[in-house]
């Protein structure tokens, strides 16, 4: 699989934001790294735990600024997250208790993660992008 390339087609033009969305793309390849490196069980679970807990972060970061603005997609949007939270959590759950190959799994998270980021940032993400502009975000 590709590493995670940051380029300006993924930016929204919010700089926390980016700033967010990039280091998600640094835990993700982060994963990869840990996948191609042969790295212990132990080195893949800290970094899917790095990788739930910013990515939890995040997605409260935009869903904060989305309920405040009373973006009309707002729920949709949370929706969203919630899903792609309790799918990697599941991931992680099944890793964690032994129960599948660690090499499988990991590779399947890495892949799991990794298209859904890129189409969530460059379709859902950015469909708020003008609606964040009309409010005078910058
Ligand atoms: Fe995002
Ligand atoms: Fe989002």
């Amino acid at each position: 699989m590709q590493k995670l390339e940051w380029d300006d087609s993924y930016a929204t033009g919010f700089a926390a934001l980016d700033e967010e969305h990039k280091m998600l793309f640094g835990f993700i390849n982060d994963l990869r790294e840990t996948l191609l490196g042969r790295k212990g069980k132990e080195v893949i679970e800290k970094v899917l735990e790095g990788l739930l807990d910013y990515t939890n972060g995040h997605f409260f970061n935009e869903e904060i600024l989305l309920y405040k603005l009373h973006y009309p997609e707002y729920y949709a949007h949370k929706a969203a997250h919630e899903k792609f939270l309790s799918e990697v959590r599941g991931y992680y759950v099944t890793f964690k208790a032994g129960d599948a190959d660690s090499k499988l799994i990991s590779a399947e998270i890495t892949a799991v993660v990794t298209e859904w980021l890129q189409e969530h940032i460059m379709k859902v993400d950015k469909a708020y992008v003008p609606f964040l502009k009309s409010k005078g975000v910058r």
